[in-house]
C-alpha cells in the first residue's frame, strides 16, 4: 500500500505515468465518456482547514469515478474533541477506501497513514502541497512539453506550496529560483540537500524572475499563521508579482497561482487577469491529476 504524503512519495517514472493518465481522464471526461471503476467505494476527506478547490476537485473526481466523497471537518466530528488522530485513523480506515487530509502539521498526517489500512493523500499541510504541483506541472506540461531544465521564479513566502516546487525541482531537474524577504527564506524539512542546478535564493525579486519559464507567488499570510498577519503585510510589500516582474521572464513565460489569490497584494489584477496566467487551467487540472493518483493508489499502472 502506497500513500501519497510528499511530493518526492513519487518518482519521475511514477510522475510521468500520473501525466498521462490525467491527459486521458481528462479527454474521456471532456468527451463524455462514462468511466466508474470505482462505484460503491468511498474516499473520506478530513479537512482541518477551509477549501474550495481541493474539496470540489476530489468530490466532483471521485462522483465521475462512480464512487463517494465523504466531506468531514474537524470541527464537527471527534478529532475536534481531541480524539487521537491515531484511533480516528484506525476507524476512518476501516469503512472507507481511500483518504484525502488536510491539516496543520505534517507529523499530523503521518501519524494518520501510519495508522490506517487504506491509502492517504495530502490535501495540504503547513509543510506541503503535492496536489497542487502535481496539477501545475501537468498544466505546463499541457503546454510546452517536459519542464526539465526550465527555470520556476517563485515571488514570496517560503511557504508549504514553494516547499513542494522544490522537491518538484529536483525530482524533474528544473530549476527553483525563490525571492523573498530576508528572515523568511526556506526551511528544508526532509533532510535532502538541493544544489545551484535546483535552487537559488534571492531577495530582489526582478533578479529571481530572470528568464523564468514560469512566475508563481501566493498569499504572504497561509492558514494558520493568522496572528502574523500584520507584520507578515509590511514584510512581503515588495514581493508582489507585477507587469513589469512578468517582463523579466521569458515573453512565453506561465504565471501560476495556486489561489485563492489577494488581487493587489501578492499578484496584481493585469496580471492574474491577464493572457500569461494558467490559474483556472491549474484549479481544473487538480480534478483530473488527482483522479490519476487515486486510480493508482487503488489500482496501479492502467495499461490503456
Ligand atoms: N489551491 C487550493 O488548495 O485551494 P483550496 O484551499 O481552495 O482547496
Ligand atoms: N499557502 C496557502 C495555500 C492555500 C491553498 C495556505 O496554506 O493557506
Amino acid at each position: 500500500m502506497r500513500h501519497y504524503l510528499q511530493f518526492s512519495d513519487f518518482t519521475r517514472e511514477e510522475y510521468e505515468y500520473l501525466f498521462k493518465r490525467a491527459g486521458i481522464l481528462k479527454q474521456r471526461l471532456k468527451a463524455g465518456q462514462l468511466y466508474q471503476p470505482f462505484i460503491g467505494r468511498v474516499l473520506g476527506m478530513i479537512f482541518e482547514k477551509s477549501s474550495t478547490r481541493t474539496r470540489v476537485s476530489f468530490e466532483a473526481g471521485m462522483a465521475q469515478f462512480g464512487g463517494h466523497a465523504m466531506f468531514m471537518q474537524s470541527k464537527d466530528t471527534q478529532l475536534g474533541r481531541g480524539e487521537p488522530i491515531e484511533d480516528v485513523a484506525q476507524v476512518i480506515s476501516r469503512m472507507v477506501d481511500i483518504v484525502m487530509v488536510r491539516t496543520f502539521e505534517q507529523s499530523i498526517i503521518d501519524r494518520f497513514a501510519e495508522n490506517s489500512k487504506v491509502p492517504v493523500i495530502n490535501g495540504l499541510t503547513n509543510e506541503y502541497h503535492p496536489c497542487q504541483i502535481m496539477a501545475d506541472i501537468f498544466t505546463y506540461t499541457e503546454r510546452f512539453g517536459s519542464i526539465e531544465g526550465k527555470t520556476v521564479a517563485w515571488i514570496g513566502d517560503s511557504n508549504n506550496v514553494s516547499r513542494t516546487w522544490l522537491q518538484a525541482a529536483k525530482i524533474f531537474n528544473f530549476k527553483l529560483n525563490l525571492a523573498c524577504p530576508r528572515g523568511y527564506e526556506m526551511t528544508v524539512l526532509d533532510g535532502q540537500t538541493y544544489g545551484p542546478e535546483h535552487f537559488e535564493t534571492f531577495n530582489d525579486p526582478y533578479q529571481a524572475a530572470r528568464n523564468a519559464d514560469i512566475v508563481t507567488t501566493d498569499v504572504s499570510v497561509s492558514m494558520g499563521y493568522e496572528r502574523e498577519t500584520l507584520q507578515r503585510k509590511k514584510d512581503f510589500i515588495n514581493y508582489k508579482v507585477s507587469e513589469k516582474i512578468m517582463l523579466q521572464a521569458k515573453a512565453e513565460a506561465l504565471f501560476m497561482h495556486c489561489l485563492p489569490a489577494h488581487r493587489g497584494e501578492e499578484v496584481d489584477p493585469e496580471v492574474i487577469d491577464g493572457p500569461q496566467s494558467v490559474v483556472w487551467d491549474e484549479a481544473e487540472n487538480r480534478m483530473h491529476t488527482q483522479k490519476a493518483v487515486i486510480e493508482y493508489l487503488l489500482l496501479g499502472k492502467i495499461e490503456d
